[in-house]
């Protein structure tokens, strides 16, 4: 029999109660004449579970998936609808999925859908294997493009044959649920900074440097590309996804998935969600180009078929606060139109410019127009100690990670 699952929904009030439970009120942000109260404290990690392995896929901006189970657990019932219209590599969805909730995926990345939908319905290990036994792995295919620098020829031989059998799957319409992990997870394996992944050392796997690039980090490091088993790591990395991953959970997931939407629509126009429709967001936008998703996106949108430039222009990057700010005006429009009444959204905006720029503050009159009210600024902070290993030099370094997110309510 399946456990409970949390089912809470908060009132606003209960909202003051909780966030006084964590965290105190360090200030109050006044915004189209309304008081917001703004709590600092850790609301969720250290006192949090563990997150899933099942999150472990990289991907640039993402938020710890206790981020998101924090809102989840304490503002929805099962059954009910959990949004995120920035999806990424689905770290709300995936969390609402293992807690028993129907979820909707966007973001205007293709690669986002690819690396979300596949964890909805976990394969065993062996049918992964078996599978993978079943692609020919020729010795001596090339790819259309010059990846020298990044693999083995053997490496790049098989990468090729991959390739090739997934696009054939797909092109015929025959690609299965097997098919579709098998992508998402060579996917995140085709580079990266360890012998865990199909590359030689090279930036992290949501990453990926140009090609002369990597040709200046070899010489640098005197390195050559050296053979990677590539079946051998995507088992391990099948493996690791995997590992933490109940019954239940995959039961929950497996339900959550059968409804599951994932849209590639711009935030701003998402016709196909109804009216209403949803219970909860938890999103985090992009910000103020802070990130080049598709230069840093080129080898994975390579291996899928995917045009980088074209996925690249349609992705909101902007230096501008007053253009960020029409953006994400229409969003919160968007938004509002497609949250139920009593629904509720938490906008994380993070850290920017050094903390200079308070985007919490920006957002909170963004959304008050659109019609919700808000109703509290929640800051996250965590003390970590980050073991960074840049080319080959160890650094102990302490810090905090803070995270802002404006809380607003469909009243
Ligand atoms: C900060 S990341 C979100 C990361 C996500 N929270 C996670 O944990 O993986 C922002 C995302 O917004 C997407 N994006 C940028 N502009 C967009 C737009 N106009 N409409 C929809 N998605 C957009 C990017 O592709 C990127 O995946």
């Amino acid at each position: 029999m399946m456990s409970a699952v949390p089912a809470r929904s908060e009132s606003h009030n209960d909202l003051a109660v909780l966030l006084h439970r964590y965290g105190t009120v360090v200030d109050t942000v006044v915004a189209s004449g309304i008081s917001v109260p703004r709590f600092t404290g850790e609301f969720w990690t250290s006192r949090q579970r563990q997150a899933s392995s099942l999150h472990e896929i990289s991907y640039r901006a993402c938020f710890k998936p206790q981020l998101a189970a924090f809102f989840i657990e304490h503002f929805t019932q099962p059954g009910d609808t959990v949004y995120d219209p920035f999806s990424g590599r689905g770290t709300t969805v995936i969390e609402a999925g293992l807690l028993g909730r129907n979820v909707i995926a966007n973001d205007v990345n293709p690669l986002s859908a690819l690396l979300s939908r596949p964890r909805f319905v976990v394969p065993e290990l062996d049918e992964v294997r078996e599978r993978l036994s079943r692609i020919p792995m020729r010795a001596d295919r090339r790819a259309d493009i010059d990846v020298s620098m990044f693999y083995h020829r053997r490496t790049e031989s098989e990468i090729v044959a991959l390739k090739a059998y997934l696009d054939r799957r797909r092109r015929y319409r025959n690609e299965d649920r097997i098919d579709r992990w098998i992508r998402m997870v060579a996917t995140n394996r085709l580079s990266g900074h360890s012998p865990g992944f199909f590359s030689v050392y090279t930036l992290p796997p949501n990453q990926a440097v140009t090609q002369s690039r990597q040709r200046l980090i070899n010489k640098r490091l005197r390195q050559k590309p050296e053979y990677r088993d590539t079946r051998k790591l995507m088992l391990r990395k099948t493996h690791q996804l995997i590992r933490s991953l109940t019954l239940e959970q995959s039961v929950r997931l497996h339900m959550s998935g059968k409804h599951a939407r994932f849209l590639t629509n711009d935030a701003r126009h998402t016709g196909r969600i109804p009216d209403n429709a949803v219970a909860l967001t938890v999103t985090s936008p992009p910000f103020l180009n802070m990130v080049d998703y598709a230069s840093d996106n080129w080898l994975r949108c390579w291996f899928n078929g995917i045009d980088a430039e074209k996925a690249g222009r349609s992705i909101t990057t902007t230096s501008s606060l007053a253009e960020w700010e029409v953006v994400m005006g229409s969003v919160f429009q968007e938004l509002f139109r497609i949250s139920r009444p009593g629904g509720w959204v938490a906008f994380e905006v993070g850290e920017v410019r050094k903390g200079n720029l308070r985007l919490d503050e920006v957002v909170v009159p963004l959304g008050v127009k659109a019609g919700f009210a808000c109703r509290a600024i929640v800051i996250n902070q965590q003390s970590f100690t980050k073991t960074s290993n840049i080319w080959g030099v160890r650094n102990n370094r302490g810090g905090t990670n803070t995270n802002r997110i404006v809380v607003f309510e469909k009243s």
